[in-house]
């Protein structure tokens, strides 16, 4: 039975392990966020208060629930001193096999019996990611969606070995945190973001051949399909490094329909990465906000 007793150590300070963090900290649980960069945990730490802090702003946390939220949360580059004894460890270090699986075999000796190792991989293998545990039923992945203080859905994806008890206590969690959870079997991209690479794929084609400038694509999906957001405007806060990363994983799994386009290479080696690096499809200001007119024009190539 998941309790607020149950310690939870989130790896990776990123996009992802931020959100993640946060989500766990304002639902009352203590828990550890860990990288192996000091500058990572810092500004992580500064972007889940500002948040908590925004969050009371706008009436949806009580002063001192938001100060719970804060206390909540410790930030540390010592892996094995933090997992001591979690109850549930949520891995969402960089999309890389052997570095996902190096964190594994960090943690897992001094965590809890039966606690659950959750990855939150958007294309790799839960399977493969599970060999480097000790108890590979106990691994299931767990995969959030960025803004994760905005998005409901958690999919739970199962291994090969993920158990029927690992399956049941993560769905625990997700309700802990008010997320809805849909259950997936493990497959190259799962549902969602096989789908969602496919399409900023596309999108990055049409940009790339001229078929339209970059806020026209956008205003397509968002005015002639009801998204909430366009495929550019989503690459750029997914981080078109991660996007990449996930698309020549599709590619080698899935076939030539995955081919990521040049222009994402291009970018991704310029640095580009989308609203991290302030400069992606769009430019965006120091308040993070996108600059009018900035996205890139399809003609101009
Ligand atoms: N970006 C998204 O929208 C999104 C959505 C769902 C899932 N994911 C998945 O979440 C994971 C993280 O993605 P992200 O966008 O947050 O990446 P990111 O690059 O923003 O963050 C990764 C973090 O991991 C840290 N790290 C790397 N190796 C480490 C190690 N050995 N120990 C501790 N920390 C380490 C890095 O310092 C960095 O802070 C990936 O598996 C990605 O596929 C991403």
């Amino acid at each position: 039975m998941v309790s607020t007793e149950n310690k939870v150590v989130v790896v990776g300070a990123g996009l992802m392990g931020t959100g993640i963090a946060h989500a766990f900290a304002s639902s009352g649980f203590v828990i550890d966020l860990v990288d192996n960069s000091e500058s990572a945990l810092e500004k992580a730490r500064l972007s889940i208060e500002s948040i908590i802090d925004v969050g009371v702003e706008l009436g949806k946390m009580s002063a001192s629930n938001a100060a719970k939220a804060k206390q909540n949360l410790s930030v540390s580059t010592n892996l094995k001193q933090s997992a001591q004894n979690a109850s549930l460890l949520v891995e969402t270090v960089s999309e890389n096999l052997a570095v996902k699986q190096a964190v594994i075999r960090d943690a897992i000796a001094v965590m809890a019996e039966n606690a659950v190792i959750a990855t939150n991989t958007s294309a790799l293998s839960v399977t493969e990611i599970a060999t480097a545990a000790l108890a590979p039923e106990n691994v299931i992945g767990m995969h959030f969606f960025n803004p994760v203080h905005k998005m409901k859905l958690v999919e739970l994806v199962l291994g090969i070995a993920t158990s029927e008890a690992t399956v049941a206590t993560a769905r625990e969690w997700c309700d802990a945190l008010g997320k809805t959870s849909i259950l997936v079997n493990e497959t190259p991209g799962l549902t969602t973001s096989r789908m969602s690479a496919m399409l900023g794929n596309e999108a990055m084609w049409m940009l790339q051949e001229g078929t339209a400038c970059a806020e026209d694509i956008d205003t397509a999906l968002r005015m002639g399909f009801n998204h909430p957001m366009g495929p550019l405007e989503l690459g750029d806060m997914t981080g078109w490094d991660t996007r990449l990363a996930v698309l020549r994983y599709l590619h080698s799994t899935l076939g030539e329909k995955f081919r990521p386009c040049p222009l994402i290479i291009k970018m991704v080696a310029a640095g580009r990465y989308g609203r991290k690096t302030s400069h992606g499809v769009y430019q965006y200001d120091e308040k993070g906000q996108q600059i009018p007119g900035s996205g890139l024009k399809g003609s101009a190539l």
